[in-house]
């Protein structure tokens, strides 16, 4: 079982917050919360189409939410997803290469749960720096 602060559990707490307002044609929901440089916590869940690529993942979603609200560097980010889904829950290439593009460095910490009866499955919960999910990032 993984150890996790009360900051982190509140994270991932957020992150299931906003999971709820998932919107799914096809796919399950995920929910995800990032702790931005103004201290603050920005919500994100993904967001599906009918027309392929036209989506968004919930990790997007929040970063797009605290660059919005004036942060560009995030902290910590959590990330839950539902129990429907049947893999070990990480984030996608494409998302890795946008927490990337807006961390602070790459040792930030991604916390991935899967939900369990409507609650954060907390012995579930994985800990992973960005470096060990995006050894090899693409920067300019
Ligand atoms: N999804 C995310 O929100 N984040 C990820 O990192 C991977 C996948 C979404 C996309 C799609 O709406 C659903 O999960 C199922 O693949």
């Amino acid at each position: 079982m993984v150890s996790i602060t009360e900051d982190e559990k509140k994270l991932l707490q957020m992150a299931t917050g906003a999971m709820k307002n998932a919107y799914v044609l096809w796919g399950f929901k995920v929910g995800a919360a990032v702790l931005a440089e103004d201290g603050k916590i920005y919500v994100g869940c993904n967001v599906e189409s009918w027309v392929s690529g036209l989506g968004i993942c919930a990790e997007r979603c929040a970063i797009n939410h605290a660059v919005l609200h004036g942060n560009r560097k995030i902290k910590k980010l959590a990330l839950i997803v539902e129990s429907k889904c049947n893999n070990n829950p990480a984030p996608c290439g494409a998302c890795l290469q946008y927490i990337n593009d807006f961390s602070e460095n790459s040792k930030i910490k991604i916390l991935v749960a899967k939900e369990k009866c409507g609650k954060v499955s907390f012995p579930t919960v994985n800990v992973k720096t960005l470096e060990d999910l995006l050894p090899y990032p693409f920067r300019k």
